[in-house]
């Protein structure tokens, strides 16, 4: 009998926007019967920066009880879907620290055969949601890992037009996350979930 799939979403937010796309991945997950982490990265900022700003302030206090991520829930997973602000068109100096704590799982080659997926918020509309997962996605390859991008694979991607991953444009802080990003992100767990458990069937068998 085939066990179930482990997913790690692992994120980075300084605002918000970026951790309720986590949850929405993470709870769709979870209604599938999937064994989910939902895990943060360590924030490198300091103390003083994040108090200066009251949205990441009260963000960072609303958060504190996610857990934070480390190589071994890596090792655990079958699939990873990371989440990131974009920072100038890239990934968040935060997530990819994490990523760069990886080293010693890629040399044994732990990091390879698992599926890969990712989510980016940005403030505008061209602010750089394809840059910063196509980024994302050069550690992939370094990692063999599998990466499942969303596509066009279903009715909402030609609704949010983002075939990289998910993503929402926060118009500086104004727009909450709404059902079109919510069904985007939802449409990628299961995608997800779907495949990598139809690779780890197929790497058992
Ligand atoms: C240093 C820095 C650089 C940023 N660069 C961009 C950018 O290039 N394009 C953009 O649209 N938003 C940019 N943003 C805005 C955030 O990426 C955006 O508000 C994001 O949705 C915040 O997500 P969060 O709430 O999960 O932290 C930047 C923010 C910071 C602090």
């Amino acid at each position: 009998m085939s066990t179930p799939v482990k997913l790690a979403v692992i994120y980075y937010s300084s605002t918000g926007f970026s951790a309720q796309i986590a949850e929405e991945i993470s709870d769709t997950a979870i209604k599938e019967g999937v064994e989910v982490r939902l895990l943060r990265v360590p924030e490198l900022a300091p103390e003083a920066a994040i108090a200066a700003n009251d949205a990441w302030a009260t963000h960072a206090a609303a958060s504190a009880h996610i857990p934070v991520a480390g190589p071994a829930d890596i090792e655990w997973a079958d699939a990873v879907i990371f989440g990131t602000p974009t920072r100038f068109g890239n990934v968040s100096s935060q997530l990819k620290q994490f990523i760069d704590t990886l080293g010693g799982l890629w040399a044994q080659g732990k990091l390879a055969n698992k599926v890969y997926s990712g989510f980016v918020t940005t403030a505008t509309t061209h602010g750089g949601q394809e840059s910063t997962l196509l980024a994302l996605y050069n550690s992939i390859h370094h990692f063999g890992g599998i990466i499942v991008s969303p596509g066009y694979t279903d009715p909402v991607k030609f609704k949010d037009g983002n075939p990289y991953g998910t993503s929402h444009t926060d118009g500086q802080g104004q727009n909450t996350i709404g059902e079109l990003t919510r069904n985007a992100a939802r449409h990628q767990a299961l995608r997800v979930i779907q495949l990598t458990a139809a690779l780890k069937a197929g790497l058992s068998g």
